[in-house]
C-alpha cells in the first residue's frame, strides 16, 4: 500500500518522509492529533485502509470499511491566526474535488459546507478540527478526509443506501484507491500554498462547486427547523440564506446542518 502511494506521488511532492500508512486505526483525525501534540511537522498525513471508529461532523460516524474506501487525514500549521483560516474547509472542499477530478475522471458537487456528492448522494465528507495550545494560541488544523471509491449500493449500511455513493458507483469502473489517497495528499499539499494569499479565488472556486447555493434548504439547529434560500457564500465561507420575511442570514457551518428542501442535498 505505502509503495503504491509513494509511486503515485509526483517527484516535488515535498512530504513524502511525513507520511503514515495503516491498515487499521480507530480514527486517522484521532492518531493525527496524538502526533500532532507530540509536535509533529506541517504536512504529516496518515492515510488507512479501514477506521474503526471513523468520525464525522457533529458527533456523527463516519462508515469506514476496509478495501472500500480511502480515510486521510492531514496536519498544517499555518503561521497565522484560526480566525485567518475560517476558510480552510471550502479550500479542502474544492482540492478534493481536484483530486476526485483526477483520480475518477469526474468533479463532484460539494453540498455545504464539505460533503462531496453526485446527483443528490454523498461520495463523501471533510473533518476540520483545530488544536489551540495550553495559552489559548492557534496550533494546528487537522483536516479529514473520507471518500467513498469502492462500494456498490448493496454495501452501504440499509440508513444510508438511498443517500450515499462511491465513485466506483459514478463511474462504472473500478476506482484505484490509493492513485485517489495521492492526488488528495498533492491537492492538499497544492492547497496549502494558496490557504492563506489565495483566499479570493478560493472561495470563487467554492463558489462554483457548491450545489447548495441557488437552493431552497431546511436549516437544523437541535431541535429547531427553519426553511429558506441559500443565496450565496461569504468570504468566510458561511452560507447567506434569505427566509421568508425577506431578513438575511449568514449561517456558519459550526452552528446548523443543512439538507435540501425535498431530500439529502
Ligand atoms: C462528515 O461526513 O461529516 C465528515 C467525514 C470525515 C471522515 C474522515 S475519514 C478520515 C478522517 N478520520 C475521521 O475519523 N474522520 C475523517
Amino acid at each position: 500500500m505505502e509503495e503504491i502511494i509513494q509511486n503515485y506521488l509526483s517527484p516535488a511532492y515535498p512530504w513524502r518522509g511525513s507520511l503514515t500508512i495503516l491498515s487499521q486505526v480507530d480514527s486517522t483525525n484521532n492518531r493525527l492529533k496524538a502526533l500532532a501534540k507530540a509536535g509533529a511537522p506541517h504536512g504529516t498525513a496518515i492515510v488507512a485502509d479501514h477506521q474503526t471508529g471513523g468520525r464525522g461532523r457533529r458527533g456523527r460516524t463516519f462508515q469506514s470499511p476496509a478495501n472500500m474506501g480511502v480515510y486521510l487525514s492531514m496536519l498544517l500549521r499555518p503561521p497565522c491566526e484560526a480566525q485567518d483560516i475560517m476558510h480552510l474547509t471550502c479550500a479542502a472542499g474544492c482540492a478534493m474535488c481536484d483530486a476526485v477530478e483526477k483520480a475518477a475522471g469526474f468533479r463532484p458537487g460539494i453540498k455545504w459546507t464539505n460533503d462531496l456528492v453526485w446527483e443528490k448522494r454523498k461520495l463523501g465528507g471533510i473533518l476540520t478540527e483545530l488544536g489551540f495550545t495550553a495559552e489559548g494560541k492557534f496550533d494546528y488544523a487537522i483536516v479529514g478526509i473520507g471518500i467513498n471509491c469502492c462500494q456498490s449500493a448493496q454495501d452501504f449500511p440499509p440508513e444510508i443506501r438511498d443517500v450515499a455513493a462511491s465513485l466506483s458507483m459514478v463511474t462504472g469502473s473500478a476506482v484505484d484507491r490509493w492513485k485517489l489517497a495521492a492526488a488528495e495528499l498533492e491537492s492538499l499539499w497544492e492547497m496549502d500554498k494558496n490557504l492563506l494569499r489565495g483566499k479570493k479565488e478560493i472561495l470563487f472556486q467554492y463558489r462554483k462547486d457548491c450545489v447548495t447555493v441557488g437552493q431552497h434548504i431546511s436549516l437544523v439547529r437541535g431541535e429547531e427547523v427553519r426553511h429558506g434560500f441559500a443565496c450565496d457564500i461569504d468570504n468566510d465561507g458561511a452560507l447567506i440564506v434569505r427566509f421568508p420575511d425577506g431578513h438575511m442570514e449568514a449561517v456558519s457551518s459550526g452552528e446548523v446542518s443543512v439538507r435540501g428542501m425535498y431530500g439529502y442535498v
